[in-house]
């Protein structure tokens, strides 16, 4: 299977998760568009949504989708995403894609996060994928140096402005060993906005497709 249809199986699958007239919670990237494709079977189910960025937002919309604000929601359900990279742990890294500060606010607010991702995504340890932080712009080059004192070798995200007017330093050679304890730290420098890790707020559900067919941990 090519990896855009182990994308697509696993979006698919994903649809198990969505409850039934409960506003749902949708990602950004390649693999959640499969997922917001697989959606127009039960769009008839979904009251609304909430999207983690402009580009889900309008591809809602086009389905036929309400897509609301967060501020006008009690809670989510389910949040389905995609991840850069996934661990034996379910901590990710995302923001790849850039949406990364609307993605963890949506699952923060999330009862559920269900995350979707063909077989390339898995890793033992993170860190090969390099880390996106998105930064206030006139403290990009303060928190790129903090980056390179914590052992990190950050490159600006060159032309690219998230959804929120700020910018990416995408970082290098971080080591990962502590998910949880380095998006901590990270979280700490002044300026940065959102760290692309996702580990004190994991994924509770994994779904990967592989050629297997599609596989769930918990
Ligand atoms: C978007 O900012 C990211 O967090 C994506 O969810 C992540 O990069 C996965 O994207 P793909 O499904 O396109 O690999």
């Amino acid at each position: 299977m090519t990896q855009d249809q182990l994308k697509r199986a696993v979006a698919e699958a994903a649809l198990a998760y969505v409850e039934k007239d409960e506003v749902l919670g949708v990602g950004t990237g390649s693999t959640a568009n499969f997922f917001i494709d697989a959606l127009a079977s039960i769009k008839q189910h979904i009251p609304a949504a909430v999207a983690s960025s402009k580009a889900t937002a309008e591809r809602l919309q086009k389905l036929g989708i309400e897509v609301v604000d967060l501020n006008s929601v009690d809670n989510i359900s389910v949040y389905v995403d995609g991840a850069d990279e996934v661990n034996p742990y379910l901590h990710m890294v995302k923001g790849g894609g850039g949406a990364l500060t609307r993605e963890k606010i949506v699952a923060a607010v999330a009862k559920k996060f269900v995350c979707i991702a063909d077989a390339s995504k898995q890793v033992p340890v993170l860190g090969q994928f390099p880390l996106p932080i998105e930064v206030i712009p006139m403290a990009r080059s303060y928190v790129a140096r903090e980056l390179v004192k914590l052992g990190g070798t950050p490159v600006y995200r060159q032309g690219f402005v998230t959804d929120n007017g700020n910018v990416i330093l995408d970082t290098y050679h971080l080591s990962i060993v502590n998910p949880v304890a380095l998006e901590l730290t990270l979280n700490q420098i002044v300026g940065v906005v959102t760290n692309g890790l996702f580990a004190q707020r994991g994924a509770d559900v994994l779904l990967i497709g592989s050629s297997d067919g599609v596989k769930t941990y918990l």
